[in-house]
């Protein structure tokens, strides 16, 4: 028995890798997520048993001590297991407890990588996150971090050039004031609503007025001068 934890890329079905495909073309069962393209089941054989473990903020869902119980148990009974995340299974995927869970009960698994939406969701639309003379530095955060730690890990005073926050929009107005007490109200920011799908939308806007703008999920946050630098190329892609 094999696990394959498998990152869906972003968004678009064809953003997964081949070695995805691969892996998804022998499947007995695929566990997937929300945020993971349904399309992308298709690679699997008809025959495979599809189960949905979302994790949808607001629905009811699974826990995830509920999720890697059910991977546990699927690898118990098949040879080939996928386990199915959106983006990248190690960026904000809890894939690290997964695979915790998997060497405690002694199951074999391999970690396919995928494009995360941090990346793989600006560069489709061509802006890039570093740029010569521009940004030599980039941040991955969350915006929504586990309300049930003991004491926050993030601290807004990230000094990269770029800061891209994933899970940032239910707070966003607690984290943008947070982060003018160390960058300008004028700062600019681009939010790229459903990245690389059909359904894709940009919202700019700078620091001091994002949150007042309406913004639906699922949704990355882009601030820093390669937002200005990209508008050029947003304008000329028009
Ligand atoms: C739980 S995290 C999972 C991230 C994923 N592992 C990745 O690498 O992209 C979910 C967050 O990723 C971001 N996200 C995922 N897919 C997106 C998309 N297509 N467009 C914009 N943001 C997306 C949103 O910030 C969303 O709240």
């Amino acid at each position: 028995m094999v696990v394959y934890l498998i990152g869906a890329g972003p968004g678009d079905a064809d953003l997964i890798t081949l070695k995805a495909v691969k892996a998804l073309n022998k499947a007995d069962v695929v566990l997937y997520d929300y945020l993971a393209n349904e399309e992308i089941l298709a690679h699997a054989p008809e025959t495979a048993e599809r189960i949905y473990v979302g994790k949808k903020a607001g629905e009811h869902y699974k826990t995830q001590d509920q999720i890697n119980e059910l991977i546990i148990a699927q690898a118990e009974k098949h040879e080939n297991v996928v386990r199915l995340k959106g983006g990248d299974p190690f960026v904000f995927g809890r894939g690290g407890e997964e695979i915790l869970a998997l060497m405690e009960h002694d199951i074999k698994f391999e970690v396919i990588p995928g494009v995360t939406s941090a990346i793989g969701a600006p560069t489709s639309l061509g802006l890039p996150v570093t740029h010569r003379a521009v940004a030599t530095s980039v941040t991955i955060v969350t915006g929504h971090e586990d309300p049930t730690k003991p004491e926050s890990q993030v601290h807004w005073d990230y000094t990269a050039d770029t800061l891209i926050i994933l899970m940032g929009i239910g707070n966003i107005k607690e984290n943008t004031a947070e982060i003018m007490k160390y960058r300008s109200a004028d700062t600019p920011v681009c939010v790229v609503e459903s990245g690389t799908l059909p359904d894709e939308n940009l919202v700019f806007g700078t620091l001091g007025d994002i949150s007042d703008k309406k913004i639906n999920t699922p949704a990355i946050m882009i601030i820093g001068d390669v937002v200005n630098m990209y508008k050029e190329i947003y304008e000329y892609q028009r």
